[in-house]
């Protein structure tokens, strides 16, 4: 069962039926543990609508009709948000504010 489940709304994902997905996907695991947020671009648009899970699975072309059961399955692809070198200048960003 996954924990978090992300559902990409950006510009490009939301007109292919994200927010279609995150309403269905947030009603499937409404009394559940599980989740279930919109986010920004995930830098996959060509391969929208794309949705994160756990932070480290990827989906794209999701349909409402299959992606629980591909969640379920763990069938996405690994994934990264950020690359190390965003993570360290995102790291030295904070460090500069205090
Ligand atoms: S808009 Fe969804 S991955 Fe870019």
């Amino acid at each position: 069962m996954p924990k978090k489940i992300e559902v990409c709304c950006g510009s490009t994902c939301l007109p292919r039926g994200s927010e279609e997905i995150f309403d269905y996907l947030q009603n499937e695991y409404k009394d559940t543990e599980v989740a279930v947020h919109m986010c920004s671009c995930l830098g996959r648009c060509k391969k929208g609508p794309n949705i994160l899970v756990d932070e480290t699975k990827v989906y794209h072309y999701s349909k409402k009709r299959t992606i629980k059961e591909r969640i379920e399955n763990n069938e996405g692809i690994d994934y990264t948000r950020y690359d190390e070198e965003d993570k360290l200048d995102l790291r030295n960003d904070f460090l500069g504010d205090l």
